[in-house]
């Protein structure tokens, strides 16, 4: 019987459409991810996989995976899958573009105005009884409004930010492979090279995929071209920030602070070094993490998986 591997458990709700027509093996537990070996013990007789990002999907184990036809994976981000290997043992990639672009520009734009406006350190203020009274620059932090926001990696998600701003009456510059003319005509959004943006904008959000091009692409030089008030927002992944380097940066004063969503090493410890700044507002990944979106994200990973069995297109190929 054709067999399906969910890396972790999801509502059975939305995966009621495989059980149906195929036998289904889903990782119980939903806060820790399968451990390599059993996945590559798993993947042994299956043909289709449910995969999350914490999994590497690699040559590995689509050696194993002999009858291996299609791997869903739970995130529009897919750099945890080495699309080489798939070409070569003619597996389908897919991912769930779309459906996370306005919670994740959401989440974005919180994490902007909570480290601008200083948020969890004011939070911590009261819960501590730090509170004594009111003082004329307590907790003062940076204006959002009319300030100048730059998007590097103007993709979906990167407009719905973009968007977002305008109602911060913001300047929005961006850079991106491709110039958006769309988004240039109805967000009133510039194109300019990286290093102008990287000059000219107070907040510079990151919002480009992991590649091999991407990697490291924040290093020291970068932080060092930013405004010395500049406010650093990464939600797309951690690769693309050297992590040594944005500690210095915020540490020397080269930029004024960093929210991050993601980091290179994910979970990060209490111990990580950028967490013992006070300028850094850190969060668990949940760029898209509303449950209406989860829901979305793994009914598309369900329904691409169902059409690829079937012989049909999938609906969000990445391959
Ligand atoms: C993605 O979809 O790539 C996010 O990072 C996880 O929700």
């Amino acid at each position: 019987m054709t067999k399906i591997l969910i890396t972790r458990n999801l509502p059975e709700s939305a995966v009621d459409k495989l059980n149906e027509s195929y036998e289904v093996e889903m990782w119980p537990h939903e806060d820790t991810p399968i451990p390599r070996e059993e996945l590559l013990d798993k993947v042994k007789d299956a043909d289709a996989v449910l995969a999350m990002l914490t999994e590497t999907i690699d040559e590995e184990v689509f050696q194993k995976a002999k009858n291996l036809k299609v791997v869903a994976n739970m995130a529009v981000g897919f750099d945890n899958i080495d699309l080489e290997s798939a070409k070569k043992h003619e597996v389908v990639i897919t991912n769930t573009p779309d459906v996370l672009n306005e919670t994740t520009a959401d989440l974005t734009f919180a994490l902007l105005l909570a480290t601008a406006r200083r948020i969890p350190e004011a939070v911590e203020y009261v819960k501590q009884d730090d509170w004594k009274t009111w003082s004329p620059f307590l907790l003062a932090g940076s204006d959002v409004h009319h300030k100048t926001l730059g998007i590097v990696g103007m993709g979906n998600i990167g407009q719905a930010v973009a968007k977002r701003a305008t109602g911060f009456n913001m300047s929005i510059l961006y850079h991106n492979r491709s110039r958006k003319k769309n988004a240039e005509q109805e967000l009133g959004a510039t194109y300019v090279e990286f290093d102008e943006l990287i000059q000219q904008s107070d907040f510079v959000v990151c919002m480009t995929p992991l590649t091999d091009e991407t990697k490291n692409m924040f290093n020291a030089d970068v932080f060092k071209n930013m405004k010395e008030s500049a406010i650093f927002i990464n939600s797309s992944r951690g690769g693309v920030v050297n992590e040594e380097d944005l500690f210095k940066a915020l540490e020397d004063g080269d930029i004024k602070a960093a929210g991050l969503d993601v980091f290179k090493n994910e979970p990060i410890k209490s111990d990580h070094p950028l967490l013992s700044l006070g300028n850094v507002v850190a969060l668990p990944h949940i760029g898209s993490a509303s449950v209406d979106t989860r829901m979305k994200m793994v009914e598309l990973a369900v329904e691409n998986i169902a059409r690829v069995l079937n012989g049909e297109d999938p609906i969000t190929p990445v391959n």
